[in-house]
């Protein structure tokens, strides 16, 4: 851990209360803190309420077997039938729930009654191709309907899916899908993205030729390109889905069956198979989605940006929009196709008045100019959320003044993947908000900032985010790994979880997020760690040594530098360095994925290692970042620093 981040601790005294009228219409009062502090437990059984149960829980919490949690005990319920049989049954089927946009511009409105008749024919498709209750089920898609579709027919018959990002590489998906033992691969052919089809066929075709436990891959026709076909293995959805019977019984299952796995980054070159369970994933996901962004049924027009592959787009995208009954907007493309006001034009078109994105797509806009989304219409939107990443003011500021028209409260939330729903963020009818703090924890939910010996800081310092008491959505575990759980979480401080972020508490008590304080990158929201990306980069065969640190980016939050050290036998002296750095990004974006291709590689001749051959990234952040470096003194050999700031020096910009 480095506690380097709480260097940039900065003040902030404006203030921007929520107006009248629009506290006046809030979901939320102040009186949910109150009462959630009166009595947390009962707080959260109110929660749980929002869902139909088909059999009542008896207990609420059962923390005996801590940290592994189970809540609403005996409770059981279907997920699916939740987030949308309930919504036809009580009249709402001709409610649009989806209006999807592809990046062609092709539309198309899914309603209520439609979901159900399409997530339906899934689920019975899912049970022709042998998928039952327990079975993991990985779905690599784009962003499309299908993919929503999937997810809920997963949930439907009990098959807890693992959904991974479609920018991910075959490699990626192929550990993903074995540490899971995944039957069945949901696919499409190829996707739509910064005007161009990008196939995604291949990839898994690469996977799973080394996954023993696929049987069957089910593959969406989007771009209608040519594919590879193994008879008996690839099955086309629309030849499978099309043709089965919307109808489909929803069974009940246990409030804590798993119902997703989602592979995150830790700080070792494995990525861990986050589990979330059923009852109080979707209490929580419910909750905060009503709650923080005051969703209103019957008149919002709500859109998320996010992707499906991440955390985001499960809770936010799919469950807790639907179980609360949402019309959203789902966008496949990229916001600079055709043009950079694609996204203001989406606003315009669908009236769009809740927007929840990321501070890195926040500050690309800032940069593309403000007479971008000044050319559009903007005025429906009536509250914004920003999520991955600490959001600097002047970020928060221009999103107020040029998105929001300085009438839209903005909600930043604080969460993981872990923690599965919002964690830390404003009530919009409530807090006063401060430009870049996501000012303290929604209503049942304790969090706190502590020092190296986990005594609470005082107001004005920073230090360690932990929470102090168990939630309903927090992972249940690690797949396949307890005891990564256990170490990985709770025994940095004892028998409290610690997020990995550092955090600071103003003069008022706001909680101030700093970033990462561990060996996870933060890079356009998503995470990634050094060491997924240095054991990509050693993995070539022209490297001997490699170490990678997140330096600070004025638009990603984070960019990713190497420091590498090639093996002079495999580098011939007429190959270009810049040859060779080209040929590394690939590596690592061929090993990974596009996202984890380092900005810069930088060749050294050595790397700054303490006597004990740990690598001290600090130094290479220093350097990476261009600052003075820091104290050099616990290296096994001090001259190693200013020979790679020499070598920088002679390569200023390599990359
Ligand atoms: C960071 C994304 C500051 C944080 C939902 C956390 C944030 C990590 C914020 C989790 C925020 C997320 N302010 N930092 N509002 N939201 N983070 O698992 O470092 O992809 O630990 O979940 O993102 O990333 P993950």
């Amino acid at each position: 851990m480095s506690t380097d981040a709480f260097s940039t601790l900065s003040h902030e005294d404006r203030e921007f209360a929520p107006s009248a009228e629009f506290a006046a219409q809030a979901n939320v009062t102040a009186g949910a803190y109150d009462a959630a502090a009166q009595d947390r437990l009962a707080f959260w059984a109110e929660q749980a309420a929002r869902l139909s149960w088909q059999t009542p829980f008896t207990e609420v919490l059962d923390w005996s077997d801590a940290p592994f949690a189970k809540w609403f005990i005996g409770g059981k319920l279907n997920v699916a039938y939740n987030c949308v049989d309930r919504h036809v049954e009580s009249g709402f089927g001709d409610q649009v729930a989806i209006r999807f946009e592809g990046e062609l511009g092709d539309r198309r409105d899914i309603t209520y009654a439609q979901l159900q008749d399409e997530v339906s024919q899934a689920a019975n498709a899912l049970t022709e191709l042998g998928i039952v209750a327990g079975d993991r089920v990985a779905i690599y898609l784009p962003l499309i309907p299908e993919a929503v579709v999937a997810m809920l027919a997963c949930a439907r018959v009990g098959a807890p899916h693992s959904v991974v990002f479609a920018g991910f590489a075959a490699a990626a998906l192929e550990s993903r899908i074995n540490d899971a033992e995944a039957k069945l691969v949901i696919t499409a052919d190829g996707q739509h993205r910064r005007g161009a089809i990008l196939p995604l066929k291949p990839a898994v075709d690469g996977a799973v030729v080394n996954t023993p436990t696929v049987a069957n891959v089910l593959v969406v026709k989007r771009t209608g390109i040519d594919v590879e076909w193994v008879e008996g293995r690839d099955l086309w959805w629309h030849d499978v889905v099309d043709r089965q019977s919307t109808t489909h019984a929803p069974e009940a299952f246990d409030s804590e069956h798993p119902l997703f796995i989602l592979y995150t980054s830790g700080t070792t070159g494995t990525p861990k198979g986050i589990l979330h369970t059923t009852g109080g994933y979707l209490t929580q996901v419910a909750y905060t989605h009503h709650a923080v962004f005051d969703l209103k049924p019957d008149t919002d027009v709500y859109w998320c940006t996010a992707d499906i592959g991440w955390i985001t787009g499960h809770s936010y995208v799919v469950y807790g929009p639907l179980a609360n009954r949402v019309t959203q907007v789902i966008y496949e493309g990229t916001p600079d196709t055709p043009t950079q006001d694609r996204w203001w034009d989406i606003v315009e078109r669908h009236r769009v008045t809740i927007l929840y994105t990321a501070p890195t797509a926040i500050r690309t806009f800032m940069k593309w100019g403000d007479h971008l989304p000044q050319g559009k219409d903007l005025s429906s939107l009536r509250l914004l959320g920003s999520v991955g990443e600490p959001i600097n003011p002047e970020a928060w500021m221009w999103y107020r003044e040029v998105i929001g028209g300085n009438r839209c409260p903005i909600v930043d939330t604080w969460w993981q993947t872990e923690t599965g729903a919002i964690m830390i963020a404003p009530l919009p009818g409530v807090t006063a908000c401060k430009p870049g703090s996501a000012m303290r924890a929604l209503p049942g939910i304790s969090a706190d900032v502590v020092d190296d010996h986990a005594v609470p800081v005082n107001h004005g310092t920073g230090g360690y985010l932990i929470l102090t008491e168990p939630w309903p959505a927090m992972l249940r575990g690690i797949w396949r790994d307890p005891q990564r759980y256990v170490d990985g979480y709770w025994k940095h401080f004892e028998d409290v979880y610690f997020a990995g972020d550092g955090a600071k508490l103003d003069d008022d008590g706001a909680i101030w997020l700093l970033g990462r304080v561990d060996d996870v990158m933060n890079v356009s929201g998503h995470r990634i760690s050094t060491t997924e990306v240095e054991s990509a980069l050693v993995s070539h065969p022209k490297v001997a040594e490699a170490a990678v640190v997140g330096a600070t980016d004025a638009t990603t939050g984070q960019g990713i530098v190497a420091f590498v050290i090639l093996r002079m036998d495999a580098v011939d002296d007429h190959e270009g360095r810049s040859s060779v750095v080209r040929e590394l990004r690939d590596h690592v974006a061929h090993e990974i994925g596009p996202i984890a291709k380092p900005r810069q590689i930088l060749v050294v001749a050595e790397l700054p290692k303490t006597r004990s051959g740990k690598i001290m990234r600090r130094l290479l952040r220093d350097v990476a970042e261009q600052r003075d470096v820091g104290d050099a003194t616990t290296l096994a050999d001090p001259a190693v620093m200013s020979l790679i700031a020499a070598g920088l020096a002679a390569n200023p910009s390599e990359d």
